[in-house]
């Protein structure tokens, strides 16, 4: 049975004071509410890493992840975070890939690659995010551009590294604009993206790993979309800078479980 996750991508909001009242709120509400299956997981910004992982320590059901990480292991790179940097900080997780990585800051598909390879190689577990831009699913090129991020990325990782990793489908259209993709949509996606892993791989490792979404994930549409059969969870945002629609957003998730 596929792992559900619940992941809050903070982004670069809250201060130090702020992250750990949010944290330590997110970590009673799911030492309260919990499921077995689920796993929730918070990613602060890098100067919480290691508080936040403190305040969530016992809890289960929950894990810290990082937003990004530099491929390198060490030395020169003024400003950048290394993987054992945030492994020794107490995250378990990493965000690679996310649509602002690569549309702000530039990032290749290749320089993707590399950040995930040496975040497996470490023991830190890629949250890997792909989507397609309004302009790309407008003119029909959705799924191809989807299997082209795939193509160029993870599938050059063999079967058990492919093991260690979380998708997070996340149509650059939704994140941040308040219009989510209907369920269909979701639904329709992450099918496609089980079948080419499937297709890539094997069946077995096709069905074992987990897709979640992401991309305007509110507490009034998180049942809908999580209830569809390929929807493993979701990468939220917004979302979760507020206990109370984060904790409303896990009871959906584990509401389907049941
Ligand atoms: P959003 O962001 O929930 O605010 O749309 C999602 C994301 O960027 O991961």
């Amino acid at each position: 049975m596929r792992l559900k996750v619940v992941a809050g991508n903070w982004k670069m909001n809250k201060t130090y004071g702020e992250a750990l009242m949010l944290a330590t709120e997110v970590a009673y509400d799911a030492s309260k509410v919990h499921h077995q299956r689920l796993l929730t997981i918070l990613a602060p910004p890098f100067p919480f890493l290691s508080a936040v992982s403190r305040s969530i320590e016992g809890t289960e059901g929950m894990a810290v992840a990082a937003q990004n990480c530099h491929q390198e292991e060490a030395g020169a790179f003024t400003g950048e975070v290394s993987v054992p940097m945030i492994i020794s900080a107490g995250a378990r997780f990493v965000i690679i890939g996310h649509s602002e990585r690569r549309m702000i800051f530039n990032e290749s598909n290749e320089l993707l690659l590399q950040k995930t390879k040496s975040a497996i190689n470490h023991g830190l577990k890629p949250i890997f995010c792909v989507g397609e831009t309004k302009a790309q699913r407008d003119s029909g090129k959705h799924f191809e551009t989807i299997k082209e991020q795939l193509d160029e990325t993870i599938f050059h990782l063999n079967e058990f590294s492919f093991l260690e990793i979380i998708i997070a489908y996340e149509p650059v259209w939704a994140i941040g604009t308040g219009v989510n993709a209907s369920a269909a949509q979701a639904q329709e996606m992450h099918a496609f993206i089980r079948q080419t892993i499937s297709g890539k791989f094997n069946q077995k490792l096709g069905d074992s790993v987990s897709i979640i979404y992401g991309g305007s994930v509110s507490p009034k549409n998180a049942k809908e979309i999580f209830s569809c059969k390929d929807v493993d969870g979701g990468l939220i945002g917004g979302a979760a800078l507020n206990t109370e629609d984060f904790s409303n957003i896990r009871k959906a998730m584990i509401s389907c479980l049941e």
